[in-house]
């Protein structure tokens, strides 16, 4: 049709939206939403339709309140600033609960309780609690809207601070609001900060509540999370429903919910291989998936598909394909710079939240390691002066080291075209992974799916700061989900064993650790760009490229198999970095076996079988 040339009729200014109108015409939702607000008692409902005039009021609001600081915007366009309570900074591992009918369907690794018990503790707690605050409903989907890979949720909160960081992390809002209206299913999330306000009490910039309770209820697909305004506490899209409610769906459904970064790893010729890796908290998934080819790899490129969580399924033809069901990473900020991981620096440049982080004089933010020089003087994470001298003197840190950025993954320099492809991305191999100082080798890839499975069954890592607990000892962390799996961990070694029957192509299974230290306690490989050597490693085992070294924990790359272009790295020290040393296995093996002592009326035999192989092999 022709343009008309008539001149277009006086544009009235648009009506603001009133944000306690109701978004959907969903009865279940609608119905849902008033018995809440009559158990929690909020001043205001807010529907939450994610819009940028929605997301700028947001912020402006919490800064006049003092939750945000907004950053220099010629530094940090579109940036902001929060500082926890010092009390609420990490997950709560000890104050998580999957509240299943019995208690054997939880397993011993997770806190059970009673769902009845549990649910009259929660009607106290949540009652009047979000009194003198706003409560928002805030629907979300986990993975792009409308792929059938996806999943949707609204959350219940009372933390506009969690607002903003859910529209960062997940696709939130009026288009979620669609799909609910056409009927998709809903994980039903609550949350409350527990900190309500009585008339005219002034607020605090960050209101939580001594008393937490992270809450999942894995038949009816709920969760209730009270007292943290926190990260995986309170996005409770993420670990709470991407992972533990996710794992039950996807073990009723026949599908995956994993805590593993993908990565599509493209050779020269321009050919790309999705791995999917699973590594403990704060072991630097986030900077494997970002990971830049080092010298001597030129025509190869790493594309980021997740950094944290994938959901993988197997196709038609017996395949599996995987999402990142986030759209936004949730990185740990300290250790982050320019020299270990730039694409990351790349993303957080604009449009991110910075939480425990230090502020800068200049309206910016510094954490340790962010430079080599820090700066002259800050203020840290807790709102105190910090200086380098303060710092050498007490040991203070300027950042919380588990501070974090919440930045959206659009941003990301090497986000790969597919990351959004609602059918997801092609899985030719899966990476174990963890922060060992000893015992295992940089890299082997296991004999078959079942061999592999129980090396992801008895991964043990080095404890870090992501979690509240004690730095430095080893723990059994099975594929890594030790405190995100949503049901009982011998249950869930069968369900690994079991998804093989769906396949027709089985993805390769490989081990790494980039933390191997000598008896100098020095690492003994430089990590980062050049685990892109072990990288090529992989998808040339997947190729059929490399034949490999057959030893008794599995397939090992020679010297030779490596490519070692731009670093020096001698055969004596690759071979000291892969060595396999049969009495520490003899440990390691004693270490699964504890685990699999808990777990012994659930382990599936196939666990027991391989545990076996290996000690026969030893
Ligand atoms: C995370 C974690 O925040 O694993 O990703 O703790
Ligand atoms: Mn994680």
């Amino acid at each position: 049709m022709p343009q008309t040339l008539a001149a277009p009729a006086k544009s009235r200014p648009a009506k603001p939206r009133n944000p306690s109108v109701p978004l959907s015409k969903n009865d279940h939702l609608l119905r849902w939403v008033e018995k809440m607000a009559e158990l929690t008692k909020p001043a205001a409902i807010h529907w939450v339709d994610g819009s940028q005039e929605e997301n700028d009021l947001l912020c402006a609001e919490m800064v006049e309140s003092g939750t945000f600081i907004k950053l220099n915007e010629k530094l940090w366009p579109g940036c902001y600033y929060a500082r926890s309570d010092a009390t609420d900074v990490a997950r709560v591992e000890d104050r998580t609960f999957i509240c299943s009918y019995s208690k054997d369907a939880a397993g011993p690794t997770n806190n059970w309780e009673d769902p009845f018990a549990m649910r009259k503790k929660l009607r106290a707690l949540f009652k009047g609690a979000m009194r003198g605050r706003t409560m928002y409903v805030l629907p979300f989907s986990m993975g792009p809207v409308g792929s059938p890979l996806s999943k949707i949720g609204v959350q219940l909160t009372d933390s506009p601070y969690v607002v903003v960081n859910m529209r960062i992390m997940a696709r939130i809002g009026t288009p979620v609001i669609q799909e609910i209206d056409k009927g998709a299913r809903v994980v039903p999330c609550m949350h409350s900060v527990g900190a309500p306000l009585e008339r005219g009490e002034k607020d605090v910039p960050w209101p939580c509540n001594p008393e937490k309770y992270i809450v999942h209820f894995p038949e009816s697909r709920e969760i209730w999370s009270y007292g943290s305004g926190y990260g995986g506490n309170a996005l409770l899209g993420k670990k709470c429903f991407a992972l533990r409610i996710a794992s039950n769906i996807a073990r009723d459904e026949g599908w995956m919910a994993e805590h593993m970064l993908i990565v599509g790893v493209e050779d020269p010729q321009g050919d790309k291989t999705y791995v999917a890796a699973a590594f403990p908290s704060a072991c630097g998934k986030t900077n494997f998936a970002m990971l830049i080819p080092p010298k001597g790899f030129e025509g190869w490129k790493v594309w980021t598909v997740g950094d944290d969580i994938a959901w993988i399924r197997p196709d038609e033809n017996g395949a599996l394909r995987a999402i990142n069901p986030e759209s936004g990473f949730f990185g740990v900020a300290p250790g982050t710079s320019k020299k270990t991981n730039p694409n990351a620096m790349a993303t957080l440049a604009k449009n991110t939240i910075f939480t425990n982080v230090a502020l800068t004089p200049d309206g910016g933010v510094w954490w340790e390691g962010l430079t080599d020089t820090p700066p002259a003087q800050c203020t840290d994470w807790q709102g105190k002066k910090w200086t380098p001298q303060i710092a050498r003197e007490t040991g203070a840190k300027a950042a919380h080291p588990n501070a974090r950025f919440t930045a959206p993954a659009s941003q990301c320099p090497t986000i790969d075209p597919a990351w959004e492809d609602p059918e997801g991305v092609l899985i030719s191999a899966i990476i174990f992974g963890g922060r060992r100082a000893t015992t295992m080798p940089l890299v082997f890839q296991a004999f078959n799916w079942s061999a592999g499975v129980y090396v992801g069954a008895t991964m043990g890592s080095e404890m870090t700061a992501a979690a509240t607990g004690t730095l430095g000892k080893v723990r059994r962390d099975p594929m890594a989900m030790l405190p995100f799996c949503g049901y009982h961990m011998g249950d869930y070694f069968r369900h690994w064993i079991k998804m093989q029957r769906s396949l027709s192509v089985t993805p390769k299974i490989f081990h790494v650790n980039w933390f191997r230290k000598d008896a100098d306690g020095n690492f003994m490989w430089p990590g980062f760009g050049d685990n892109m050597r072990v990288l090529k490693w992989v998808v040339d085992r997947v190729k059929g490229r490399s034949l490999g070294r057959e030893t008794p924990i599995g397939w090992m790359p020679s010297y030779s198999d490596m490519e070692w272009k731009g670093l020096p790295f001698s055969e004596k020290d690759f071979d000291a970095l892969q060595n396999f040393d049969r009495e520490e296995w003899r440990r390691e093996v004693i270490g699964h076996e504890e685990l699999f002592i808990d777990l012994h009326d659930h382990l599936p035999k196939e666990m027991v079988y391989e545990r076996e192989l290996l000690i026969c092999r030893l």
